[in-house]
């Protein structure tokens, strides 16, 4: 299946998607979301796939917004409507079972930071450029970032970024704990890559388990969370990888997970 303004390439376990818009700097407009869920729901159902790379094509950008023209004339209804629209494709990727990475490779702005923070795992170029811009055109952010940036860095440093509109550069962005990892530009890649196969080298519903376990238990009290933990601990004993797991260890051997 080929995409308009998205990439989507498949290796082994490993699906990676490119966001490609090129002329203007991966900015995303209805089209866009829509191929990004068309892919999700791909990746999703892919039983061969075990992580997702989301990058942007090129070196300057990750993502640099929603598209500012195409959101210029929008009426109320319809700004509302394309607010949802990112906000329901972003949850796709953290209520999805599979770990996904982003590997941010510049420019990762307004629409950009909200995408990337509704990754699991951010891994960032040096030269990576992050901000909520959104009040100086008018607007607030409308992809999740309200919610999720005050999550990942606390209120005050949130509310900061985005009544500023200030960016920041990948080492900052390292030291509020934006980002996981920072690497030169050259090498991110590769390295999201090899975090991919190390995950994919894991018991797959472990991990698909962990996730919602965290993400839900983020959501509730601490009591309920832990409910939810035991609960899927439990369910991780109905699974064939539990068993291979557990006797790989006791026979002093590398597991060989099979689930899908
Ligand atoms: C539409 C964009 C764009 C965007 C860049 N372009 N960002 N088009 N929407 N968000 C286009 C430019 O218009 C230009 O097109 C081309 O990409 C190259 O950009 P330049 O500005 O010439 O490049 P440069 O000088 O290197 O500056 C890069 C930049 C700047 C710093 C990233 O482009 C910029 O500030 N972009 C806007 C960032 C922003 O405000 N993002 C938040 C958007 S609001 P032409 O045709 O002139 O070559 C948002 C809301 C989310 O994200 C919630 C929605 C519900």
């Amino acid at each position: 299946m080929t995409y308009e303004n998205v990439i989507l390439d498949k290796e082994d376990n490993l699906a990676t998607l490119y966001i490609n818009r090129p002329k203007a700097m991966n900015a995303l407009n209805r089209e866009t979301l829509l191929d990004i869920k068309a892919v999700l729901m791909d990746v999703k159902n892919d039983s061969d796939v075990k992580t997702l790379i989301i990058t942007g094509s090129g070196e300057k950008a990750f993502v640099a917004g929603a598209d500012i023209a195409y959101m210029h004339n929008l009426s109320v209804s319809e700004a509302r409507a394309f607010s949802q629209l990112g906000q329901d494709v972003f949850r796709m990727i953290e209520l999805m079972e599979k770990p996904v990475i982003a590997a941010i490779n510049g420019f990762a702005l307004g629409g950009g930071c909200e995408l990337a923070m509704a990754c699991d795992i951010r891994l960032a170029a040096e030269h990576a450029v992050f901000g909520q811009p959104e009040v100086g055109l008018g607007v607030i952010p409308g992809y999740g970032g309200t919610q999720r940036l005050a999550r990942l860095v606390g209120e005050g440093r949130a509310k900061e970024l985005i009544f500023t509109g200030d960016t920041i550069k990948t080492p900052e962005a390292y030291r509020i704990g934006l980002v996981n990892h920072v690497y030169p530009g050259s090498e991110l890649m590769d390295q999201a890559k090899k975090l991919a196969g190390k995950i994919a080298r894991q018991a797959p519903l472990a991990v698909g388990y962990s996730k919602t376990a965290v993400g839900k238990g983020l959501q509730v009290d601490i009591d309920t969370g832990i409910g939810m933990e035991s609960d899927l601990f439990g369910m991780c004993f109905a699974t064939e990888d539990q068993k291979e797991g557990m006797k790989a260890f006791m026979e002093k051997r590398k597991p060989d997970f099979k689930t899908k």
